[in-house]
């Protein structure tokens, strides 16, 4: 039996941090094993909101492919592609739109959220408003089975099935209903326990020096109780000890958590520890990707290669959606 397919996108907006490590990454990572992924850079989609600020977008798909690869996605395994690249995503975009009725995108409740939250940027704007209608095209060009993405980004998918439903009944079976395949949301939060962010200025990067990892660690706002060294801790409010979860030994873990609670370590030492395991724990990562980092022919090559493979199952999805809705029978198909 064909491995079912998976189709995932991240818009380039800048490098990869330990969130989308622990949030999407390693996840994406698992996924690969057992299915046939497509991951690719929803460079279309950056536009949507920072059509004005175009310039980070080049720099910023070569960071993404150097941090994916260097969390362990195999390029030999999963096909990474450039949205841009596949005109086709453009194109089923446009007859998805034709289908997909306005009160869906206007109740959609990413669009509300994000109207409020970026309120200094104009997003008033077609594009921005379908968004969902470009993601369900990034979806179903692959006739994806499932999608793995964040909470956030559910809603989205939820569209996509609507309108594949409708897609599907008003000219033939052509589509799959894709699955939300729910990622486990990272624990891990930002220097200032909001969640890690680019945008907040929080985020540990998994390009990162060693000074600045130890840097970073030590402004962490730890449990705000503790305000002086005497002050008894509570590591389970604690985003350090969070990290310590996950880079630390057990049994370190729970001395650090008997300690912090009769207030026998303090703070600056519990950082230091962490931050040596953490940079640790991330050794092989950031070796890795150091040396990608020299070789950028290497992730051109990566991308030329998943973007043929993509552009041909992209063509053969228009064919048969174009036969389907009994367009273009006339001229030749080229
Ligand atoms: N909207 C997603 C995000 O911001 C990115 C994305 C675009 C995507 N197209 C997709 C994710 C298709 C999954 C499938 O994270
Ligand atoms: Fe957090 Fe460690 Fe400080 Fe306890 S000692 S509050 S776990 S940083």
């Amino acid at each position: 039996m064909k491995p079912k397919r998976i189709v995932s996108g991240m818009r380039p907006t800048g490098k990869m941090h330990l969130g989308n490590l622990h949030g999407a990454l390693l996840n994406w990572k698992k996924l690969q094993q057992q299915y046939d992924c497509f991951y690719f850079i929803a460079d279309w989609h950056a536009l949507t909101s920072d059509y004005a600020h175009t310039e980070i977008i080049q720099q910023s798909i070569y960071e993404i492919i150097l941090d994916w690869i260097a969390s362990g996605i195999d390029p030999e395994l999963s096909t990474f592609f450039v949205q841009s690249d596949i005109k086709e995503h453009a194109e089923l975009f446009l007859l998805f739109s034709m289908i997909t009725p306005l009160p869906w995108l206007e109740r959609n409740p990413t669009y509300k959220d994000q109207l409020k939250e970026l309120g200094q940027k104009d997003i008033n704007t077609y594009g921005f408003l379908g968004y969902p209608v470009l993601q369900a095209a990034d979806i179903m060009i692959y006739k994806a089975n499932m999608v793995p993405v964040g909470e956030d980004q559910a809603p989205h998918v939820e569209l996509t099935r609507e309108i594949v439903r409708r897609f599907n009944h008003l000219y033939g079976e052509i589509f799959p209903i894709p699955k939300v395949l729910l990622a486990p949301t990272s624990r891990i939060l930002g220097l200032d326990r909001r969640k890690m962010s680019k945008s907040y200025n929080n985020a540990i990067y998994l390009s990162d020096s060693d000074q600045e990892i130890d840097k970073k660690v030590s402004q962490m706002i730890t449990d705000p109780q503790r305000a002086r060294r005497k002050d008894p801790g509570d590591p389970e409010i604690c985003n350090v000890f969070t990290f310590h979860e996950i880079y630390t030994d057990s049994e370190t873990i729970s001395q650090i958590s008997q300690d912090c609670r009769l207030a026998n370590i303090g703070c600056v030492e519990c950082k230091k520890i962490m931050s040596e395991n953490l940079k640790q724990g991330l050794g092989p990562l950031r070796a890795k990707r150091e040396e990608l980092a020299d070789n950028k022919s290497i992730i051109k090559e990566i991308l030329d290669v998943g973007n043929q493979k993509a552009r041909a199952i992209a063509r053969q999805t228009m064919i048969e959606v174009q036969d389907a809705m009994k367009i273009k029978t006339f001229g030749s198909r080229t």
